[in-house]
């Protein structure tokens, strides 16, 4: 298939945002489904780390390394040359000081092209977001429902509820934003707070994973939306297709047809004219 998509800059991104255009946001972690979702024309992919749970099956991110990181964001480049591609820093890659996170960040860029990083946390990581940014690397920040941090969060549910959460996750995002980040992730936190957050931005990209429409643009989890992970489904989660029953449905079918040799058919497999076969048995007389 031919692709002549043609990757979206920075200010190309602001440019759709002043124009009233959402911003397309997916996950994604390898080549055929970067592939895929370029051909579908989504403005960025973000190799979550997430993926320690959809694709490597832990019970949370936490064990995910920078090494895991690095191995699917390069397919995921590879798939999607065309398309703006996030690495997702895993969790102690830019907590321990701001000279790891430059680091981390910086392998997502030379390692593996990537356009921009992402990590979680408020204020107390505005220096990160800093020290990244003047690196000269493209930061995104992530609010509200922080995963690596679902432990302190007390389980992955809404954050920013009351009066005085939700004035937290305000200042946290002015002080990302003053710190650098040209876009901000929030995750699962009132619509009407993602709303107040957005209408307030200056010079950030609001982006809303579970928080409402009012954002500059939505990110959704890819095994969510295709109901490719078998734990549990999300709420904010709109299954927009179901590859997973599909799929387990193909599986049904080979292990019956194999069971009732109904596969493979001789279109399946490669004969041997009778020439070469009787030559074949010759030799090993
Ligand atoms: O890892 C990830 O996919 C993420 C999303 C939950 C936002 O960080």
């Amino acid at each position: 298939m031919t692709n002549d998509k043609k990757k979206l800059s920075i200010p190309q991104l602001f440019r759709k945002v002043e124009q009233g255009q959402p911003i397309t946001w997916l996950t994604c972690y390898d080549y055929p489904t970067a592939y895929l979702q370029e051909q579908a024309g989504i403005d960025m992919i973000l190799v979550g780390d997430s993926l320690g749970m959809t694709i490597l099956g832990y019970e949370s991110t936490l064990p995910v390394t920078m090494d895991d990181m690095i191995r699917h964001s390069q397919a995921v480049r590879r798939g999607a040359p065309n398309t703006f591609v996030i690495g997702d820093m895993p969790y102690m890659s830019y907590q321990p000081s701001i000279e790891t996170a430059i680091r981390s960040a910086g392998r997502f860029m030379a390692e593996a092209a990537c356009d921009a990083i992402k990590l979680e946390g408020g204020v107390e990581m505005a220096d990160r977001i800093e020290g990244i940014v003047h690196a000269g690397i493209p930061a995104i920040g992530h609010l509200g429902l922080t995963p690596q941090s679902v432990s302190a969060l007390g389980g992955y549910k809404v954050q920013g509820k009351g009066a005085i959460q939700a004035k937290k996750i305000v200042d946290a995002a002015k002080a990302l934003e003053q710190a650098g980040a040209f876009m901000i992730l929030l995750e699962m936190v009132p619509d009407r707070l993602c709303e107040l957050i957005t209408k307030r931005a200056e010079h950030c990209i609001i982006m809303s994973l579970g928080s409402g429409p009012h954002a500059h643009g939505q990110l959704l989890i890819y095994h969510d939306m295709f109901g490719l992970y078998p734990r549990f489904k999300p709420r904010m989660a709109k299954v927009f297709g179901n590859a997973g029953e599909v799929i387990l449905n193909g599986l049904k079918g080979y292990v019956q047809e194999v069971s009732d040799h109904a596969f493979p058919q001789p279109e399946n497999w490669f004969g041997m004219p009778d020439e070469d076969y009787e030559g074949l048995l010759k030799s090993l007389d």
